[in-house]
């Protein structure tokens, strides 16, 4: 078992550099691969950081060259990075992709998200690699080999939606930021932050989804235990197009002003159109109220209720008595 995950693990990284290869040494590679990387903007030093490669656009040019450097088709296979399909015929997964290695906190490649370089709305954008026995998606953060260490010195981490925000990020001079790539946050995810720090920033895309997976985010975040506050982008830009556009000390200003505790967060949401509305107003005091009763603190929830009895204008006591009814029904 141990040794089946060891050849799992070693034919992953021999993927991840023929992916690399292939792009930095082949015409294709460098023609459509390397092109497009330039063209987001992202600098050499930045694509050998994140080790970044292309899947050229052959049926099976990866598993040929793994088979014939004497690779087991039965760890390609499952990776998912062979295909084996019913008429027996052996296919790459990533065909004709630029490839984003996903690491282990200890650095170790566990898989790949491979992304189309088109924007054609109708094609799924990203294809990534299945769940093994190594790549338990629930349970990795994709940049957090490169994040750790900023992240215990910043006492901070910088959640992100994709792969190109964690890069960008990267590029722009900060470095404390991870991302769950596609899955929705999971408790497994924020409990491996929590080994870093107590603090995460949540910095979702400026649209209506990232919005959403913001709110889910935070009552998950509060559970562990740990402090929340979440950053809005302008509608239409996530991180990396807002990081791209910034320069970098103007990008930390904005991270700095832009970044509310979960309870000035969800005020500024609803408190313009709910403002003057008291059945609007009652319904995001409660909803504020029962992300408090997700906290396992007391004390902290003692803090929080009195932030939102001073932002929401209303008595601290009505509150209390609110969020024990919702506590009380927890236990
Ligand atoms: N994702 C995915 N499959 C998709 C779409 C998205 O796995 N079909 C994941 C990827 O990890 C992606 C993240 O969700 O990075 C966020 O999605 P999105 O915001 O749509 O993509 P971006 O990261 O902004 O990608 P890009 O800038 O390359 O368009
Ligand atoms: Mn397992
Ligand atoms: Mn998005
Ligand atoms: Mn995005
Ligand atoms: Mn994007």
């Amino acid at each position: 078992q141990a040794n089946e995950k060891e050849s799992m693990y070693l034919v992953s990284e021999f993927a991840q550099k023929y992916f690399q290869d292939t792009m930095l040494n082949s015409d294709e590679g460098q023609a459509i691969g390397y092109s497009y990387f330039k063209e987001r903007g992202f600098t050499g030093d930045t694509i050998k950081k994140f080790g970044l490669g292309y899947s050229p656009e052959i049926w099976d040019a990866f598993t040929k060259e793994a088979l014939g450097k004497a690779y087991n088709l039965d760890y390609l296979d499952k990776t998912g990075l062979t295909i084996v399909r019913d008429d027996g015929r052996h296919v790459d997964r990533f065909r004709g992709r630029v490839m984003f290695p996903i690491q282990s906190m200890s650095g170790r490649v566990l898989g790949f998200g491979g992304r189309i370089l088109t924007n054609d709305k109708k094609a799924a954008k990203y294809l990534n690699s299945p769940e093994s026995d190594i790549y338990h998606k629930s349970k990795v953060l994709y940049g957090i080999n490169l994040a750790k260490q900023s992240i215990a010195k910043k006492d901070n981490c910088y959640l992100v939606e994709g792969y190109t925000d964690v890069i960008q990020m990267h590029q722009a001079g900060i470095e404390n930021v991870v991302s769950s790539s596609g899955t929705a946050l999971t408790p497994d995810q924020i409990r491996l932050i929590n080994r870093l720090t107590k603090n995460i920033t949540v910095l979702f895309d400026g649209d209506a989804a990232g919005l959403r997976a913001s709110i889910r985010g935070i009552d998950l975040i509060l559970e562990e235990g740990m402090n929340v506050k979440v950053c809005t982008f302008p509608d239409g830009d996530d991180p990396d197009s807002f990081a791209r556009k910034t320069p970098h000390d103007e990008l930390v200003e904005y991270l700095d002003a832009n970044s509310k505790d979960f309870i000035q967060f969800k005020a500024s949401l609803l408190m313009d159109e709910a403002k003057n509305d008291p059945v609007k107003k009652a319904g995001l005091i409660r909803d504020m109220v029962s992300s408090i009763a997700k906290i396992p603190d007391r004390i902290q929830r003692e803090v929080y209720i009195q932030e939102c009895a001073r932002i929401m204008d209303i008595s601290e006591k009505v509150l209390a008595s609110e969020l024990a009814q919702l506590v009380s029904k927890e236990v």
